[in-house]
C-alpha cells in the first residue's frame, strides 16, 4: 500500500529535492534563517500579553468565530489592523497559507462570477498563492517577475475579454527580497479595471507608513482591493489578516470554507500578536538600522561577486544555482556556526538554489563580517 510513498521519496533524493527537519539549534549558532526580524517572538511585552489573554479567554478558542470562538480581542485587534492599513475592515485567518488558500480562492470562485476569472500573477508569488488559483480553476497568466511592461501587455492583450481580471503579488518578496513597484502596479489596476491582490507576509512590520506595509502608500479605496499579511514573520506571532472593504469581509464570513470550518486562532495568540502590531509603529529606528546592515552587507557580499539578485531589503539571497552546490556550502556555513536557509525547486525557478539571508535586528556588524568571512573562505 505505502509503495507509491516509497518511490516518490526515492525520486525525490535522487533529484536532490529531499526535504529533512532540522534540528533547534544551540545558542552559540547566528540565525540568519528565521523570519523573527525584529526579535518580537521574544519580546516580554509580547510574552506578557500572551500570558494575560489565556488568563482572560482561556488557551484555546473553544470553537470557530462562527460559533464559540469569537472571543472580545478579535474585533477591536481587526479595528485596529484596518486602520493602519487604511482599509474599511480587516478579519483575522489561522495562518498566511491557510488565508491565501480559502480567500483567494474563494474571491475566484467561477460559480459567483458566472465565468472563469483571470488571474495575472507574478512568476516569483509564494507556493499557497499558486494553490489557491489551482484550487479555484481560474486562468492562471504569469508575468514576468516584476516586469510592468510584461504585466501591461498582457492585460493588453486580454482587454476584450469581459471575464473578471485579478492581479496578484508579493509586496516584499520571501525569497528573492526585492518589492513590487508598488505605484505601477496600482495605476494598471486602476486602469485595467483589475482587483489588486497583495501578499504582504513579508512586508508587515518591515516596510510602509509605520511598518504596516507597502499598501499604505496607495490609495487602495480606488480600486478593488484585497492585502493579505501574517502575524508570523516581523510580529514573531502565528496567524494572518486581510485589509478589505466591508463587503468583502462580509463575503469572506459568508464563503471561505477555512473561516467557517476552522477554530479561530487561540486567543493567547491573538493577544501576543495585538501586542507586536503595537509596537510595531515604535520600531521605525530598528529597521531604519536593520537596511543600512543589509545595504552594506549587500555590497560585500557583490563585492565577492556573489549574484544576490535584485535584493533591496533585509533579505538577501545568494543565488549559487545549482543544488548541490547550495546544499554544500549552506552545509559549510553550519560547520562554521552560521545558520543559513537553502532554498531549491519547486520554491524557486530551476537553475536558481540559493542561500536565503534574513538579516534581523539581533544581527551585530561583527555577525555580519563573520558571515562574510566565512563566505570568502569556504
Ligand atoms: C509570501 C508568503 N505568503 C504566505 C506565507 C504563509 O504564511 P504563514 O507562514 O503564516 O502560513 C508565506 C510564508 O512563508 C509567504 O512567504
Amino acid at each position: 500500500m505505502y509503495k507509491s510513498y516509497y518511490k516518490y521519496l526515492h525520486e525525490e533524493k535522487c533529484k536532490e529535492k529531499y526535504r529533512q527537519l532540522q534540528l533547534d539549534l544551540d545558542k552559540n549558532h547566528i540565525d540568519f534563517s528565521t523570519n523573527d526580524y525584529l526579535g518580537l517572538s521574544k519580546s516580554k511585552a509580547v510574552l506578557l500579553a500572551a500570558q494575560s489573554a489565556g488568563k482572560e479567554f482561556g488557551v484555546g478558542a473553544t470553537g470557530s468565530r462562527l460559533l464559540s470562538g469569537n472571543k472580545g480581542l478579535f474585533q477591536p485587534f481587526e479595528n485596529k489592523i484596518a486602520q493602519d492599513k487604511k482599509t474599511e475592515a480587516a478579519l483575522i485567518f489561522n495562518s498566511g497559507f491557510q488565508a491565501n488558500i480559502t480567500v483567494l480562492s474563494s474571491l475566484l470562485d467561477a460559480s459567483v462570477w458566472g465565468s472563469r476569472p483571470m488571474v495575472f500573477f507574478d512568476k516569483l508569488n509564494h507556493a499557497s498563492l499558486y494553490q489557491a488559483v489551482f484550487l479555484s480553476h481560474a486562468e492562471l497568466i504569469r508575468y514576468q517577475h516584476n516586469d510592468m511592461d510584461h504585466l501591461s501587455k498582457l492585460l493588453t492583450k486580454h482587454k476584450d475579454d469581459k471575464r473578471p481580471k485579478f492581479i496578484v503579488t508579493e509586496t516584499i518578496f520571501g525569497m528573492d527580497g526585492d518589492i513590487v513597484p508598488i505605484d505601477e502596479i496600482f495605476t494598471i489596476s486602476k486602469e485595467n479595471e483589475s482587483f489588486l491582490y497583495l501578499d504582504e507576509a513579508h512586508a508587515t512590520g518591515m516596510i510602509g507608513h509605520n511598518g504596516y506595509g507597502l499598501s499604505t502608500h496607495i490609495n487602495l479605496s480606488e480600486i478593488p482591493h484585497l492585502v493579505l499579511g501574517t502575524f508570523s514573520k516581523a510580529l514573531g506571532c502565528f496567524g494572518a489578516y486581510v485589509a478589505c472593504a466591508n463587503i468583502l469581509k462580509e463575503y469572506l464570513i459568508n464563503k471561505c470554507p477555512g473561516f467557517i470550518y476552522s477554530t479561530a486562532l487561540s486567543p493567547m495568540v491573538i493577544g501576543a500578536a495585538s501586542k507586536a502590531w503595537d509596537l510595531v509603529r515604535h520600531y521605525t529606528t530598528q529597521r531604519q538600522n536593520l537596511y543600512s546592515k543589509a545595504k552594506k552587507l549587500r555590497a560585500k557580499l557583490h563585492h565577492l561577486g556573489f549574484n544576490i539578485g535584485h535584493s533591496i531589503t533585509h533579505i538577501i539571497p545568494i543565488i549559487i544555482g545549482n543544488e548541490r552546490h547550495a546544499i554544500h556550502l549552506k552545509e559549510q556555513l553550519l560547520k562554521h556556526r552560521l545558520v543559513v536557509s537553502m532554498v531549491r525547486p519547486p520554491t524557486v525557478p530551476p537553475g536558481t538554489s540559493r542561500l536565503r539571508i534574513a538579516l534581523n535586528t539581533s544581527h551585530s556588524d561583527e555577525d555580519l563580517n563573520y558571515l562574510v568571512e566565512i563566505l570568502k573562505q569556504v
